[in-house]
């Protein structure tokens, strides 16, 4: 699985044998240049969700439940997860699951299928002083399993397991009959996602440990613009055959 949020990349993605995608809240930092998830709304990853669905229409997508729009009551739940389905999603993904298990429920029984997401929870942030690992003490590991046997129990179909030691993914993975997608959570898991920027090494400052660029595609690109950059400078483009008579 792999975040998607444009229609170019989801054309390549259609033709690709990843399963399914995931329209992320991290949107907002990989497309719009903020520094946290927090600015995602339910307008924006509505776009984003149709022009992903325009590209691939035949996989499974994922969009995930905005900062917040899942903690307001059912009601505002269920109109953002309207918008999302009604704009070609699937499914929703969101975050933790303490004081918004009604809501979950309230998704499920609408007949919403709801991915879970836990350990790093990238719109707590705040509350964590930062993006960092969780479920690295034994309270914080036990809350963690905690709160996926309750999403299993809410009907949740997969658990996203961000930034959690592997052991404890591991744990996860083989106490439920829902699949387990980990992100910096170790092989023990049942798939993987990526954010797609981050597998093609599109982003040259940044490189966490749980990421392995499978194409320099930075690198690539600015190598593109040098020589398109350079080929226009020394009248080399554009050439007989790309000029028209
Ligand atoms: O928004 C996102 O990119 C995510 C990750 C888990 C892939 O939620």
């Amino acid at each position: 699985m792999v975040t998607c949020y444009d229609y170019t990349f989801a054309r390549l993605l259609s033709r690709s044998p990843i399963d399914a995608i995931l329209i992320g809240d991290s949107a907002a930092m990989v497309m719009h240049g903020h520094n946290s998830t927090l600015s995602a709304s339910v307008e924006t990853l509505r776009l984003h969700t149709e022009a992903v669905v325009r590209g691939a229409p035949e996989k499974f997508i994922v969009a995930d439940m905005p900062f917040l729009s899942y903690r307001k009551g059912a009601a505002l739940a269920l109109e953002a997860a309207q918008a999302l389905l009604t704009a070609g999603a699937q499914a929703v993904k969101l975050e933790g699951v303490d004081g918004h298990e009604d809501v979950i429920q309230r998704l499920v029984e609408s007949g919403i299928p709801v991915m879970g997401h836990l350990g790093l929870q990238p719109q707590s942030v705040h509350s964590y002083g930062g993006f960092r690992v969780q479920g690295r003490s034994a309270n914080s590991a036990r809350e963690i399993l905690r709160r996926s046997v309750v999403l299993e129990e809410l009907g949740a179909f997969a658990i996203v397991l961000k930034c959690v030691p592997a052991a404890l993914a591991s744990e996860i993975t083989a106490a439920h009959g829902i699949p387990t997608i980990g992100i910096g959570a170790g092989a023990g898991c049942d798939g993987q996602i990526l954010v797609l920027q981050d597998l093609l090494g599109l982003n040259l400052d940044f490189r966490p440990k749980f990421v392995r660029p499978f194409i320099e595609g930075g690198r690539c690109v600015l190598d593109a613009l040098a020589r398109f950059d350079e080929a226009v400078k020394t009248g080399a483009f554009p050439a007989k055959e790309e000029t028209y008579s």
